[in-house]
């Protein structure tokens, strides 16, 4: 996906986010956790983020740019990046939290995808181990009040850049599910980055029947933000964070 060939285009159009205080969610979700595998990683944010906090921290993704970047980015810090796809990969050790953040799995198309991604993550979860999904909350979808918008700003290191993900003719497929986004990032005085990335949607039943159906994993917590005090349902809510335990 050729937004995915432009990781820094990615990470500045990305950098809305307050990683400082998702790692800090994460951390204390999952009980100070001392091993992390991201998977998706793209950029690798979090994983590097938890990696500068002294966690050994393993990024795995797809796209070779984005492993090449994350693997430039966290050069010195107890970071692997490994080229793989989250739906069958086997590494040779198991994490205390393993998690995929911002609607990655919005890249797996099929239920037998999502639960082959679901069977991967469950067995590299070390015993006690927590699951972490990050996906776009339904209400975006299936509401007339999305909870995001698909254009905003960002600033960072003295660049900034208009982004649009996504534009009102494009249209969900209400069959497969699948939306086909087009992705706009205008760098002030640069380049623009323009590109077609196909979306699953995935409802909170059809994650309910992923789960089910690929076993030995149960909910523990559902929020809407990473502030743990918003819970899914609530009109506050703008993600769907799903956080998962081993059970065999
Ligand atoms: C929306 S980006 C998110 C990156 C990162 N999770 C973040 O929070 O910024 C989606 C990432 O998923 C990766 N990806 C897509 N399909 C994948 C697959 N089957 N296995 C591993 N990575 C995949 C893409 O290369 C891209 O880096």
């Amino acid at each position: 996906m050729v937004i995915y060939d432009h990781p820094w285009a990615y990470a500045l159009a990305c950098s809305f986010r307050d990683v400082i205080a998702e790692v800090d969610a994460l951390r204390s979700w999952s009980g100070e956790a001392r091993t992390v595998l991201e998977l998706a990683a793209g950029p690798a944010e979090h994983a590097r983020e938890f990696a500068r906090r002294g966690v050994p921290a393993t990024a795995l993704d797809l796209s070779p740019a984005m492993c090449a970047y994350a693997r430039k980015q966290g050069c010195g810090l107890p970071l692997d990046v490994v080229q793989a796809d989250m739906t069958d990969f086997r590494l040779s050790s198991r994490f205390d939290l393993v998690i995929t953040m911002l609607d990655s799995t919005a890249h797996l198309m099929t239920l037998d995808a999502f639960v082959s991604y679901l069977t991967c993550a469950r067995e590299h979860l070390a015993d006690g181990g927590l699951a972490v999904i990050e996906m776009s909350h339904p209400a975006d979808r299936l509401s007339d009040t999305p909870r995001v918008s698909a254009a905003w700003s960002v600033q960072e290191n003295g660049v900034s850049a208009r982004v649009r993900w996504g534009e009102p003719s494009d249209a969900l497929d209400p069959i497969t599910q699948v939306v086909s986004e087009h992705v706009t990032i205008a760098v002030d005085g640069g380049e623009v980055i323009q590109g077609v990335v196909p979306y699953r949607f995935w409802t909170a039943t059809e994650l309910d029947a992923a789960i089910r159906l690929a076993g030995g994993l149960e909910i523990v917590a559902q929020y809407g933000d990473f502030d743990a005090g918003v819970p899914l349902d609530s009109s506050e809510a703008w993600r769907m964070i799903t956080l998962l335990r081993r059970t065999r």
